[in-house]
């Protein structure tokens, strides 16, 4: 007899995915990982294949689920914004889940809820005092519209009646990988710097709240939509750097890093450093979530533990 919930989580293996998969197994959750490659399952985890460009996936992964959670997507920060990478980034994602909505239609499935990812992003690359909140609409930049597509998406399957949300997720603090990994050989080394003016806002998230924040929506029946899932706290790059800076034991001592070094560097990608926006936590604390970390320089002293 099936007592556990089942949790399909698509880009189970990767950063995200990984901790979460931990966090889930430990609530007493049943897992099941959608993967491009073959994996040997564990004890704990079971995994299905799929190939979103020849439309293929098991159909027993769908059949067994009860929830499904959707991280996967080719990496936004990992490779120059060609138009090639920037047509891989939103087809990943709006691709996948056009995969996931016919398969469910084809099934007759209705899952007890259905989870996206998302991003800040969705607000544009900007600096300006205004706080960013669920309501205000799509940036028209290159982040604005994949987020957009990627929402729009996860709405096919809110049409379904299934109850669908969508978490927005700030700049991720956490152990070997995400946004830190790269940063922590200049940092740990003495070379630590603030980027461009410094004064873009940061949102960030700690691993493990995000992590708690899949979970509390998969349990919270009464949540459904997007959900800023970063801790408002204003956070600007030059305190981030300073703080990042203090966790290795120096005081920042570096110039910032000039904006035009980043931008012949990476182009237009260089707007995920240069450029950030003010976000409000409100709508996800108004569910009785509580950060566990609200102090960047505590998420730092952990992640880079
Ligand atoms: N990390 C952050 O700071 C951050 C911030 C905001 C939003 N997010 C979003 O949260 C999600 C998870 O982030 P993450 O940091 O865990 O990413 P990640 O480590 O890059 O993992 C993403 C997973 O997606 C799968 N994937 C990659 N390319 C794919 C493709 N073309 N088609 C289908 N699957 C593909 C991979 O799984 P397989 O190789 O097993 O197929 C990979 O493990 C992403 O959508 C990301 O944009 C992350």
């Amino acid at each position: 007899m099936k007592n556990k919930k089942n949790i399909l989580l698509t880009g189970g293996t990767g950063f995200i995915g990984n901790h979460l998969t931990n966090l889930l197994l430990d609530e007493g959750f049943s897992v099941s990982i959608l993967t491009r490659s073959k994996r040997k399952n564990t004890r704990e985890v079971t995994y299905y294949t799929w190939d979103v460009q020849k439309k293929e996936i098991e159909n027993e992964a769908i059949l067994r689920a009860d929830y499904i959670i959707h991280l996967a997507g080719t990496s936004i920060a990992g490779a120059r914004w060609t138009e090639k990478r920037k047509k891989e980034i939103v087809a990943s994602r709006e691709d996948s889940l056009q995969l996931l909505y016919n398969s469910l239609q084809k099934n007759n499935k209705i899952l007890d809820g259905f989870i996206s990812a998302s991003a800040v992003g969705i607000y544009g690359a900007y600096t300006s005092e205004q706080i960013c909140h669920e309501e205000n609409p799509p940036a028209t930049d290159f982040l604005g519209q994949v987020c957009e597509k990627w929402e729009a998406a996860a709405d096919t399957i809110a049409a379904m009646g299934v109850r669908t949300v969508k978490i927005r997720t700030g700049l991720v603090l956490g152990k070997d990988g995400g946004f830190l990994k790269p940063l922590t050989p200049v940092f740990k080394y003495g070379f630590g710097a603030a980027l461009g003016s410094g004064k873009q806002y940061m949102p960030w998230i700690h691993l493990e709240d995000l992590s708690r924040i899949y979970v509390h929506a998969i349990k919270t029946n009464t949540m459904s939509g997007p959900y800023n899932a970063a801790v408002g706290d204003s956070n600007t790059n030059t305190n981030f750097s300073k703080k990042m800076c203090a966790v290795y034991g120096y005081k920042m001592w570096l110039p910032n890093v000039p904006a035009f070094i980043l931008k012949l560097a990476l182009g237009e990608m260089s707007d995920l450093l240069l450029k950030g926006q003010r976000v409000s936590s409100q709508k996800i604390e108004n569910t009785d979530f509580i950060f566990r970390y609200k102090s960047i320089e505590e998420a730092l002293r952990d992640s880079l533990s």
